[in-house]
This record gives structure tokens, sequence and C-alpha cells, in this order.
């Protein structure tokens, strides 16, 4: 049972103080309601409507081409089926980098169409403006800094960021800079585990990693990848916790088994006239 949290609703406030209290923090994506509600169940304290939308769900290569109007249809969905997990909304890709005031435009309505108690956006310094600008008007904003993946094409792939003292220097100075304009928490990516912990170290909100070590103050995984459902590519941080790949091909073929050999449906499944 969580030291910090009692049955109800998790605030922002709340995830703060796990951090204050060395609780771990359980972050994982999700998109649909059904998937939402048993991942709420199982007591997951945050559930990330990720723009990862667009690679597990609709097939893309990457985030670049996910809308404003995806996210809204995704987190209402995720919304509906979280009771207690806080329900944090990924700003996609130019929703917010053109200027502050059309991403608190955006920002508010993931909040008022969709239910979203949170926006998280990518990228360091260059957004702490925004950040301000969309937590002063009442929004709690999530970071997020290393491997950013809106920046691929900057990037130069799905790369580790923040290799050598430099780099490692620059990140650190980011993510000060988000908690200064009011981040309440810090997605750190794909990142050295000594730079994660590092970061982690210093700042007064919680990082929660993904690829970043064990020091975070919490991790957060994709569910297709936990669950073993988008087997495109596997990263190396990823842990499969159940192969539900394998578990739906097996039931798909069963029922085609089934269906050909007119083996279903079964008395049982049929109305009485
Ligand atoms: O879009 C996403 O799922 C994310 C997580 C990987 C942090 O941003």
């Amino acid at each position: 049972m969580s030291k910090v949290l009692e049955v109800g609703k998790i605030t922002t406030t709340a995830v703060m103080s796990m951090k204050a209290e060395g609780e771990k923090i359980a972050m994982l994506t999700a998109y649909d309601s059904s998937f939402a509600r048993i991942a709420d169940s199982a007591g997951i304290e945050i559930l990330l409507v990720g723009d990862s939308v667009g690679m597990v769900f609709s097939g893309q290569p990457n985030t670049l081409s996910v809308t404003l109007e995806q996210m809204i249809y995704h987190t209402s969905a995720v919304s509906r089926g979280a009771k207690h997990a806080l329900v944090v909304a990924d700003m996609p890709f130019m929703t917010y980098q053109i200027n502050p005031e059309e991403a608190l435009r955006n920002a508010g309505r993931l909040v008022q169409e969709a239910g979203a108690e949170a926006v998280k956006i990518e990228g360091g310094r260059a957004m702490a403006d925004t950040v301000r600008k969309i937590v002063g008007a009442g929004i709690p904003v999530m970071g997020h800094i290393g491997l950013t993946p809106q920046s691929i094409h900057t990037l130069g792939g799905f790369r580790v960021q923040g290799r050598g003292a430099e780099a490692a220097d620059t990140l650190t100075a980011d993510a000060l800079a988000l908690q200064e304009a009011g981040a309440f928490a810090l997605v750190l990516e794909g990142i050295p585990a000594s730079l994660g912990q590092r970061i982690s170290r210093e700042l007064r909100i919680p990082t929660i990693g993904i690829g970043a070590g064990p020091d975070c103050d919490g991790q957060v995984l994709v569910m297709h990848d936990l669950l073993g459902l988008f087997d495109d590519f596997t990263p190396k941080f990823v842990k499969q916790y159940a192969q539900l790949g394998e578990q739906v091909a097996e039931a798909f073929r069963q029922y085609r088994t089934e269906v050909k050999q007119a083996v279903f449906p079964q008395p049982e499944h049929c109305f009485k006239g």
C-alpha cells in the first residue's frame, strides 16, 4: 500500500510528495478506456496518454504526425477509465512550439475537452516560458528532456543523449530551468544512468525515467512494450512483463479454426426462439 496516497484521485501534489517520502512512482502509457481501467485498478499512479499512440496504435514510424484532435480523442477515453490515476496528456508536435499563448490554448483544450489533469511537453530551457505560461493558467506541466522523440530529426534518430560532461551539464541545466518554470515532474528519456541519478538528486520535483536508470524517482514504460504487443523494435530499456502478442495470435488462430470447423458457436452461444 502506498505510504503517501490515500484512496481517491491522485493529484500532482501527491505525486510530488512521493518524492519527498522516497516512494517510487509508477507511470504507464494508456490510449483507451479499457486498458486505462485495468492499469488504474492495478494501482498505477500516473497514466500518460503519450504521443507514442502514433506508433503503437496508428502504426506510424514516429510521433510527429500525431494531432491535437487525436490526443483529445484518446485522452478523453483514458480519463473515463481512470478513477484514481493522474491523467497526463502529451502535447503533440507543433501544438506548443510556436508561442506560449498558442501552447496555453491547446493545453486548455486537452483539459477542457478531454479531461487531462496535466500536460507533458518536450524540451529544455527553450520551453521554460511556455511552461510558465501554462502553469500560470492553472494547468500542471510535466517536462520531458533527453531523448525527445519529437526532435528525432535534429537528434539524428532515437539515440541516447547526455553522454559526456558538457552534454550532461546542459541537460542538468535544462532540468533545473524547467523546475524553476514550475513543472511538477520531469521525464528523463534515454540518458546514462549516472546522469539520471545526478538530475534526480539535484531536483526537488520528481523525475520519471525511461532508459534513465534506477535512481529516478519513478519509471514509465509504453504499455504495448510492457505487454509484448509491439515488436517492431524493442529498446534496451524495455522489460516485457507479458507476451500478450503471442497469446492474442493464438486466440485468433483458435477462433479461426473453430469457425472453419463449425465448432463455434455452440448451443450456449445461441438465442432460443
Ligand atoms: O509518448 C510517450 O509514450 C512518452 C513516454 C515514452 C515518456 O513520451
